[in-house]
């Protein structure tokens, strides 16, 4: 039998969805950013509302890739086409490259163009993983647009080659784990259906970060806690593996916190410095532990960036959110949950 992929289908207009994650065990240090190679494991919860829509449609032969962006698409958004900042053109002019060559090496190689419209249902620079929901749904809609049914293992793979580590663990939905080293696809430890959690995430700065994920994966291991905390972290990985399968919120919170502060007491003390914490944000931590006193279970976790998600069970979803909409630093608090996996389907509409 031929281990080279066959297509399914004709080549023809895709849409697909893919959602973001937010990690509960970060993947913080790469060995190689161009894989990438991680230093660690980790490990995230798939996110239901904060997604990326894109649809991808083949081109007449000789015709270049159009890459258009838009505002919000889906339900509730504008949908209307913006501007693309440059540099998002040439890193999806660059993985679309990169999915041609893939095709290479299947049973029905493809080299034409392809006319991109993408967006996110979330504001932008809302401190949300964009990029792991935007390359995994470009790659979701390219294959399939190619005639490709990939198995959630290929696509975490080929999300994963854009550069964007987190794209690894979007490829599914529920809980999700991203093995260190070589190792290029994620698997899902329970589905969206086991444990249904809650992401309140306080945004307090809708600026873009002054350093990029990248200058911090880079920078994270001249930080002399660095090695340290690899050290420690099998032990905290395997804490929140079983509080996941014993659905025990009480031992998940603390790790989650711990490691969410932990990321940052590397960024902080690499060399140089990289802070990613505003004032709002231990306003916002402050509020949490507040909220502990007073008897919710509410946990915060941070990726790079100044916002604060706070992970808590749905009977405690309301109060969370009116507690941290109420603070002066946060403009606004996006309500999210466990979330299932990628999907497409046919026609370009969005
Ligand atoms: C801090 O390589 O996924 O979110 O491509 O900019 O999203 P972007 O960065 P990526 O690293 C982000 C790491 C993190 C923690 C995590 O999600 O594990």
């Amino acid at each position: 039998m031929s281990s080279v992929l066959e297509p399914a289908r004709d080549p023809g207009p895709v849409t697909a969805e893919a959602p973001s994650n937010i990690a509960f065990i970060k993947y913080w240090g790469a060995r190689d950013l161009k894989g990438p190679v991680p230093f660690n494991r980790s490990l995230s919860m798939t996110l239901d509302a904060c997604r990326s829509i894109c649809s991808a449609s083949p081109l007449a032969d000789g015709e270049d890739d159009e890459i258009v962006w838009l505002e919000e698409p889906g339900d509730g958004g504008s949908g209307a086409a913006a501007e693309a900042p440059p540099a998002f053109v040439e890193r999806t002019r660059r993985h679309l490259d990169r999915l041609r060559e893939w095709s290479r090496h299947t049973a029905a190689p493809y080299t034409g163009g392809f006319r991109i419209a993408t967006g996110n249902t979330f504001p932008a620079a809302a401190g949300i993983a964009s990029s792991a929901s935007g390359f995994t749904a470009l790659t979701l809609a390219v294959t399939a647009a190619m005639g490709f049914d990939l198995p959630p293992r290929t696509l975490s793979a080929l999300s994963r080659s854009s550069g964007s580590g987190s794209a690894a663990r979007s490829a599914y939905g529920g809980y999700v784990e991203w093995p260190d080293g070589d190792d290029n696809s994620a698997v899902q430890v329970l589905d969206e259906d086991a444990w249904q959690l809650c992401d309140v995430v306080a945004v307090v700065e809708t600026g873009a970060k002054k350093v990029s994920s990248r200058d911090g994966h880079q920078l994270a291991v001249s930080s002399p806690y660095f090695a340290p905390r690899l050290a420690a972290l099998e032990e905290r990985l395997e804490q929140v593996r079983l509080a996941l399968r014993e659905r025990d919120f009480e031992a998940l919170g603390p790790a989650v916190e711990e490691e969410g502060i932990d990321l940052h007491l590397i960024a902080m003390s690499s060399r140089p410095p990289v802070y990613y914490w505003t004032p709002g944000t231990i306003e916002v931590l402050a509020a949490v532990r507040d909220l502990r006193a007073d008897g919710v279970a509410a946990y915060a976790t941070m990726d790079a960036g100044a916002n604060v998600h706070v992970i808590c069970q749905p009977a405690d979803e309301a109060r969370v959110a009116e507690r941290l909409v109420a603070l002066g630093s946060v403009e606004r608090v996006l309500r999210d949950r466990t979330g299932g996996p990628p999907a497409w389907r046919r026609g370009a509409g969005l």
